[in-house]
C-alpha cells in the first residue's frame, strides 16, 4: 500500500469526525512521527510503498482518533511555548490559553530578573518550564499531588535541562510552615464544574485525567480559595499572584481576591474574547 492510499484512508475514515483541514495536520504529524517524512519529504515520497510494520501503526493511529484519542497522547507529545514536551494521560494536555497565562508572567518581568516563582497544580510542567525557559534567573518549583504527573514533569524538565524543581503537594492543604517567601505564584488549578461534563467532548473527557479537571458544583473557587489564602502569606509584600480561570468566574474571583487581601486586581481576555486569566498584586501589610 502506498503512501497515497494511507492518506487517502486518513481522509475517509477522519474527515467525518475531525473535518478535511484538521485530517491534513494529522496526518501530517503522523508522517512525521512514525515515517521520519516532513511535509516536503511526504510529497516525493507520495508513492513510496509503506511497510507491513508501518501500515499497522497507521491503521492504529486512525482507530485511536476514530474513538476521539487525542493525537497528542498517541505520538506522546504537545507543543507548547516553543517546547516540546512529554505527555500521557496522566497530564492535562497544555492549551493555548495557558500559552498566554505564561506570556502575561514574562511581559511583567524582564530577561534578567531574578526571582522565585512557584507553580501550583503544574501538571506536565508546562508554565514552569516555559516561563524557566525564557527566563533562566528565576527559581522556579512546580507542585501538584499527582506523581504520576511529576513524573512526566521530571521528564520534560531534563529532557529541556532546565533547573526546576518539582515537588507532590496537596494544594487543598497548604500550609505556610516553610516560611519560603516567593515572587510569584502561578496556578491554572481544575476548575471545570461537573454540570460542564455534558459540554465536553469526548477526546477530554474519555482521556484526560479528571483529577485534573473538575471541581464540585456548589464549590467553583475550591483550588482559588485554597490557593490565593496561601499566597496571602506565601508572597512577598507586592508579590504577583496569577490564575488561569473558568470565563464564567471572573467577577467571584475578583470578589474572592480583594476580599483576601490583594491589590491591583486585573482581569484579561484571552484571545478568544473570554475572561479566562487573572492577576493580583500582595497588599502592603
Ligand atoms: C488544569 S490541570 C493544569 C496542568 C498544567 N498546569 C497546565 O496548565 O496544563 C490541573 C492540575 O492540578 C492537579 N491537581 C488536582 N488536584 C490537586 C491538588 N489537590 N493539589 C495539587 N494539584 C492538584 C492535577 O493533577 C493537574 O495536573
Amino acid at each position: 500500500m502506498s503512501l497515497k492510499t494511507v492518506r487517502q484512508k486518513f481522509h475517509d475514515r477522519l474527515d467525518p469526525i475531525y473535518g478535511i483541514n484538521e485530517v491534513s495536520a494529522l496526518f501530517d504529524l503522523c508522517c512525521e512521527q512514525y515515517l521520519s517524512l516532513n511535509k516536503v519529504d511526504q510529497l516525493i515520497s507520495i508513492d513510496r510503498i509503506l511497510s507491513s510494520a508501518e501500515i499497522d501503526k497507521l491503521d492504529h493511529v486512525i482507530g485511536k482518533l476514530e474513538i476521539h484519542r487525542p493525537i497528542q497522547y498517541e505520538i506522546g507529545h504537545a507543543y507548547f511555548y516553543g517546547l516540546t514536551l512529554i505527555v500521557n494521560e496522566s497530564v492535562l494536555i497544555p492549551r493555548q490559553e495557558t500559552e498566554e497565562l505564561v506570556s502575561w508572567v514574562l511581559e511583567d518581568y524582564p530577561l534578567n530578573t531574578q526571582l522565585s516563582l512557584l507553580d501550583l497544580c503544574t501538571g506536565s510542567g508546562c508554565i514552569a518550564l516555559a516561563i524557566k525557559s525564557s527566563r533562566p534567573n528565576f527559581r522556579v518549583i512546580g507542585a501538584d499531588i499527582s506523581e504520576a504527573a511529576l513524573i512526566v514533569a521530571n521528564k520534560n524538565a531534563s529532557r529541556h535541562a532546565l533547573d526546576v524543581t518539582f515537588k507532590n503537594q496537596d494544594v487543598l492543604s497548604l500550609d505556610f510552615s516553610d516560611h519560603e517567601l516567593y515572587d510569584v505564584i502561578v496556578s491554572n488549578p481544575p476548575y471545570v464544574l461537573e454540570l460542564e461534563k455534558s459540554l465536553m467532548g469526548n477526546n477530554v473527557l474519555n482521556f484526560e485525567p479528571h483529577i485534573a479537571l473538575f471541581v464540585p458544583n456548589d464549590n467553583p473557587l475550591l483550588f482559588y480559595l485554597s490557593i490565593a489564602t496561601y499566597a496571602s502569606k506565601a508572597l512577598k509584600v507586592g508579590g504577583a499572584l496569577y490564575f488561569e480561570i473558568n470565563e464564567k468566574q471572573g467577577t467571584e474571583m475578583i470578589a474572592m481576591l480583594e476580599n483576601i487581601g490583594f491589590d491591583g486586581v486585573v482581569l484579561k481576555k484571552d484571545l478568544n474574547g473570554k475572561h479566562r486569566i487573572i492577576k493580583c498584586l500582595k497588599r502592603n501589610a
